[in-house]
């Protein structure tokens, strides 16, 4: 239970860090400053026995947790906090990770901890969860059916942190390559006609970039009626479910086709990185299907 408190902390509280104040120890190593980052779990703390961590999460004598326990990155304790790269995929040992929880479960007990699914949005008679709307919105949007303007729809948060604290910036493969992405005015254009195609919506920050919620729905199809309002516009999977994958012969073929990136990649990070090719079986909270291309191209397009 303390796990999930925690979590919705971080969640809640993300100011906290920016109103922090742009101090030394920001732009000092741990050696330097002794300090942590803000809401940063704790070091220093010894395992417990019923924790089982993987092998590679070395620890220190006493079985105490160290920068390197967690952190993948050489020498995590000698970087200025400010030059340490979160986008590296070993930030977290053993990462990306799609969600926190998966790196946190790794000494965590899941059972205890594991969190609401907060996409599951409605209960088996099909009538929505008002409290999960009001952990993402001021309140209960009542007429769903009429497509709303971006500042109607008193977000607690503004659009393109809303996931974040309950998922990382970089979740999954691609992510990092959209993260700040911006489209062109000709991008722009053919995203207006495959918006208008496909009856759906492909929003952008305000800054006019690609945020999570540019390929994924926040809600399960159900909440808004796709028919009406484009935002409730999107594949049609089981939220409980999740993202299913099936392992799938191609493997050594994909393999093969990325061992040269792979290996660059290792040598940059000095980790060895894994990516088995597994098909996608089934999606959810996508705004067009990906395993087919349809998500891809309707911001991206490619010569034939
Ligand atoms: C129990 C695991 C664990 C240990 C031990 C640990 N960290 Fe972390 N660290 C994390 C997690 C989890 C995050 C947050 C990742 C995120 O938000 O994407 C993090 C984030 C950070 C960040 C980035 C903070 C930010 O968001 O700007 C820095 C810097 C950092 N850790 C330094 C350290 C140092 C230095 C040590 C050793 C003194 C250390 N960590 C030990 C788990 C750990
Ligand atoms: C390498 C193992 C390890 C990992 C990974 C890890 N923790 Fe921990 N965590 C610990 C240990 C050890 C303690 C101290 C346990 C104790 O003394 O009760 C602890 C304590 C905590 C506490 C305080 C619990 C309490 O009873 O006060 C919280 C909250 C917590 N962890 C959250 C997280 C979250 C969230 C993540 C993922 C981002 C995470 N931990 C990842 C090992 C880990
Ligand atoms: C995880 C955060 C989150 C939760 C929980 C959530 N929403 Fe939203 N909602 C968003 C975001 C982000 C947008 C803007 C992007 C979009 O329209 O898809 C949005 C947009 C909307 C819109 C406007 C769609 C449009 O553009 O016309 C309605 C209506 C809505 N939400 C209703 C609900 C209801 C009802 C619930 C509870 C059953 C709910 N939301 C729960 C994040 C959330
Ligand atoms: C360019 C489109 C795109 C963007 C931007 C994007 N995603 Fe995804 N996401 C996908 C696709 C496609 C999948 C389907 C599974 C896959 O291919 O990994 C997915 C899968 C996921 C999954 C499920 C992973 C699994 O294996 O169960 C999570 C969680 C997720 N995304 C969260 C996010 C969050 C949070 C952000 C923003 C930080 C984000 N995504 C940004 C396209 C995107
Ligand atoms: C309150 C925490 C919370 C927030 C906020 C949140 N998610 Fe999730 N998300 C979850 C949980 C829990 C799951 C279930 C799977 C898991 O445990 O990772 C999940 C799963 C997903 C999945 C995979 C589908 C599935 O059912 O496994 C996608 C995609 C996703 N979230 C996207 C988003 C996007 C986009 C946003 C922001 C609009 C967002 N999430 C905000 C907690 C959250
Ligand atoms: C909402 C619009 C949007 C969607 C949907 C989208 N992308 Fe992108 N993507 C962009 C933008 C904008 C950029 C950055 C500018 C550029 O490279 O054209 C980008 C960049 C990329 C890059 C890096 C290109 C480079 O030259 O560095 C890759 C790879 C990529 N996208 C793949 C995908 C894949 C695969 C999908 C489908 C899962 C996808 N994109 C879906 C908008 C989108």
């Amino acid at each position: 239970m303390k796990l999930v408190l925690s979590l919705w902390v971080l969640l809640l509280m993300p100011w906290t860090i920016s109103l922090a104040g742009e101090d030394d120890w920001q732009r000092q190593s741990y050696k330097q400053s002794k300090r942590l980052p803000d809401l940063h779990h704790a070091v220093d703390v010894k395992l417990l026995e019923a924790m089982m961590p993987p092998e590679d999460f070395v620890l220190k004598t006493g079985r105490l947790l160290q920068c390197k326990t967690c952190h993948g990155l050489e020498k995590m304790d000698e970087i200025p906090y400010d030059k340490v790269n979160k986008d590296a995929p070993d930030f977290l040992r053993g990462g990306p990770y799609p969600d926190f929880e998966a790196f946190c479960y790794q000494c965590h007990n899941k059972k205890d901890n594991e969190r609401p699914n907060i996409h599951v949005m409605l209960e088996k008679n099909g009538e929505i969860k008002k409290q999960n709307c009001l952990y993402c919105h001021e309140e209960v949007n009542e007429q769903r059916e009429k497509p709303r303007k971006p500042a109607d729809l008193k977000l607690r948060l503004p659009i393109e942190n809303v996931c974040l604290g309950c998922h990382l910036k970089t979740p999954h493969l691609n992510a990092p390559e959209h993260q700040e992405a911006k489209p062109n005015d000709e991008m722009k254009k053919h995203m207006k006609v495959e918006t208008e195609k496909h009856g759906i919506t492909l929003p952008l920050s305000n800054a006019g970039k690609v945020m999570c919620v540019s390929c994924h729905s926040p809600h399960p199809d159900g909440v808004i009626d796709g028919k009406k309002n484009p935002a409730g516009r999107q594949v049609l999977g089981d939220v409980e479910k999740g993202v299913e994958y099936v392992k799938h012969s191609w493997d050594q073929v994909y393999q093969a086709d990325k061992q040269e990136r792979l290996i660059l990649l290792e040598q940059t990070t000095r980790e060895r990185v894994e990516l088995p090719y597994k098909r996608i079986k089934s999606e959810v909270l996508l705004r067009l299907p990906a395993k087919n291309g349809q998500l891809c191209l309707s911001c991206h397009e490619f010569d034939r």
